[in-house]
């Protein structure tokens, strides 16, 4: 017999009248407690007085400023210089540093394009126009387009699409960038991204208003990619379908709060060829979007490609800034956390709790940004962030390392006189090779955002990389093998500094 079925001794009464009386206290208190954080929630949201009306047309935060304040002060601050080891570079001198400088293969890979002419560090949103003008990189033609994300141009895309911003974004491809940004200029509307496009001026709710981002979310929908970061979508395709997938009806709030970001911390296309596009129409991934973009043609009816490599003549994808599509396919977006939990964590702001609208690394603010989720302390939140990055550095600076020895590879059979045609199968490698380094290169949280598919895509590319030599040397029997470059071991980024407080960079 065991102790649970031996008969028990009988509790007295007073013992239950205790413990009911007991449970009732916990329960009164437990509600008062969600009263009082309910009625904070939503003193917070409507302790502010309009000072003044503001509209569609408003794209001056100045004056969203008077009614709002505390958000405006912050947002202000981005154009303050900030510092991590690996983050953005924020200075408020001159220009923030090359990274095609810093490293070199990135150059070798770009031989072609106009990012071997200018690659930088990005820093604080203050900037993003100012940045945009001043690059290099428009010493090549370059469309209307990129004011998509760097400007607040919805009230142009208005004018230009009469009243349809979707059909006045896609004049601006046709437009050069100079002739748009003068338009913007004349409209007295240069500012970078402000608070009417990421938020309703009437209400003040969260909304998107970029047309590339509508397009590509839709795309997405109507995909059969699995979307376990958002749900909205695996409810609309369970749905009617009777109208395309809108993120501003469809969405939740939380997914709002990542979308808003997804309008321009994403890969798309934008030239001359063909309409801006966010090419989700298979998905996030990085292997869906290279097939998207490889069944993509250009108006003109020609295969989809960013560049000829100049020195190999490979067709190159190039990836830019894919934090959005990384993020989604991490244990945070999986667990609900949104760009803006750990990007613009609450405050306390006198009695209520506002956004932080200082965009910017959240290791500055590891207190904020993770440990209201996270026990550990600062120290070993930075550490491990500190871990996963350094990992993921490495990995990169061995795929720079394949690619270049396959680019090399290439260059020398081709010198000894080996055909297009013999070394088609490298080439394609190649292709594949950069698409997967330049995808985490460009993705701007050295790997954080979803360490084990970044590591994941760097697998990739360097097996690729290492592929395409080895078909050199089927193709042309006796091509001499790229000279053997020593493997780079664990070590820091050049020319930055670990964030105050990180633990030393650690490997395995
Ligand atoms: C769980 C927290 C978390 C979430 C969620 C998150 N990030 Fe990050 N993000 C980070 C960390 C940590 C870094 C690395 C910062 C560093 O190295 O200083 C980072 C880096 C970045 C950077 C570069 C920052 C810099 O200072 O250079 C950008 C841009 C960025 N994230 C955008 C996004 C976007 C867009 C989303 C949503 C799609 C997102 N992040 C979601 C934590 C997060
Ligand atoms: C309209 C386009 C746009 C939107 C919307 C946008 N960003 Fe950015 N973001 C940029 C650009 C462009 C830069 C780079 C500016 C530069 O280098 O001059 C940038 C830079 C950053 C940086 C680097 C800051 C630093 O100090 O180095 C972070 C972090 C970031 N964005 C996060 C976010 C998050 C989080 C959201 C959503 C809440 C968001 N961004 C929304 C365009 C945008
Ligand atoms: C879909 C949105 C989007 C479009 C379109 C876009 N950008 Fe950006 N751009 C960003 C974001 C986000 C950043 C910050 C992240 C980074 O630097 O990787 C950025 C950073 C930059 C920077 C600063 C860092 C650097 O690369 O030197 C420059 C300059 C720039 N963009 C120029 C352009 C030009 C020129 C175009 C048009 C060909 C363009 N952008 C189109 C979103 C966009
Ligand atoms: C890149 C997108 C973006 C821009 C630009 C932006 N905000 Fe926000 N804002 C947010 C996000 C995200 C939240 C959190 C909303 C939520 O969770 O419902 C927010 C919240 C708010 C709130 C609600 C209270 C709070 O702080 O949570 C106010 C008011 C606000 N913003 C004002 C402004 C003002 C004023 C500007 C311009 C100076 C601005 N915002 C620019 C994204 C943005
Ligand atoms: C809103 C809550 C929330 C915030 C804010 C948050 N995290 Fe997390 N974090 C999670 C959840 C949930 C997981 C998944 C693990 C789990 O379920 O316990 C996680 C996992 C992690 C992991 C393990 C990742 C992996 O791939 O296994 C690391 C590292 C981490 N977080 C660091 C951070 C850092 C650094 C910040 C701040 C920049 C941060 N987190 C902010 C909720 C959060």
């Amino acid at each position: 017999m065991s102790a649970e079925t031996a008969p028990r001794a009988p509790r007295s009464r007073v013992f239950y009248i205790v413990l009911i009386l007991c449970v009732a206290v916990i329960t009164a208190g437990a509600t008062a407690l969600l009263l009082n954080i309910f009625e904070r929630k939503t003193e917070a949201k409507n302790q502010f007085v309009r000072v003044v009306d503001v509209g569609e047309d408003d794209t001056d935060p100045e004056k969203w400023g008077k009614n709002w304040p505390a958000q405006y002060d912050a947002y202000k601050r981005t154009a303050l210089p900030t510092k991590t080891r690996f983050g953005g570079h924020g200075g408020n001198e001159a220009m923030p540093e090359e990274k095609i400088e810093r490293d070199p293969w990135l150059k070798r890979m770009f031989l072609g394009y106009a990012f071997s002419i200018d690659y930088r560090d990005r820093r604080g949103h203050a900037y993003m126009l100012a940045d945009q003008e001043a690059t290099q990189r428009l010493t090549k033609p370059q469309s209307g387009s990129c004011l998509h994300c760097h400007g607040s141009v919805m009230p142009l895309y208005r004018k230009l699409g009469n009243g349809d911003p979707l059909k006045g974004l896609e004049e601006t491809y046709k437009m050069t960038y100079q002739e748009t940004n003068k338009l913007l200029h004349d409209a007295g509307q240069a500012h970078p991204v402000s608070c009417v496009d990421c938020h309703d001026p009437e209400s003040m709710a969260l909304r998107v208003t970029r047309p590339g981002f509508i397009k590509g979310i839709q795309a997405l929908a109507a995909s059969e990619a699995p979307t376990p970061a958002m749900s909205s979508i695996e409810t609309w395709r369970k749905g009617s379908r009777a109208k395309p997938y809108d993120p501003n009806v469809d969405a939740s709030r939380n997914e709002m709060r990542s979308f808003v970001c997804g309008q321009c911390h994403v890969e798309y296309y934008c030239s001359t060829k063909m309409p801006l596009t966010f090419p989700w129409g298979k998905g996030l991934k990085a292997d869906e979007i290279e097939a998207t973009w490889d069944e993509t043609k250009f108006v003109d009816g020609s295969t989809f490609v960013d560049y000829t490599h100049k020195e190999t003549g490979a067709p190159i994808l190039k990836a830019q800034h894919p934090e959005f599509e990384l993020w989604s396919q991490g244990i945070h977006a999986r667990s609900g956390v949104s760009c803006a939990d750990c990007h613009m964590p609450y405050m306390r702001e006198g009695a209520s709790k506002v956004s932080d609208h200082w965009v910017r690394s959240p290791l500055l603010n590891v207190n904020r940004a993770c440990q209201t989720c996270h026990r550990a302390s600062e120290g070993e939140m930075l550490a491990r962030v500190d871990v996963i990055q350094q990992r993921n550095y490495d990995l990169m600076q061995r795929g720079g390392t394949a690619v270049v020895a396959l680019i090399d590879q290439i260059v020398g059979a081709k010198t000894a006189g080996a055909s297009p045609d013999q070394l088609a199968e490298a080439l394609t490698m190649q292709r594949k090779a950069q698409w997967r380094l330049d995808f985490i290169a460009a993705e701007n949280s050295m790997g954080f955002h979803a360490p084990q598919e970044a590591a994941r895509i760097l697998g990739e590319a360097i097996d690729y990389a290492r592929q395409g030599q080895i078909a050199v040397l089927k193709a042309v029997p006796g091509a001499a093998p790229a000279p053997a470059a020593p493997a780079p071991g664990s070590q820091a980024a050049p020319g930055s500094a670990p964030a105050s407080g990180a633990a030393p960079a650690s490997a395995p």
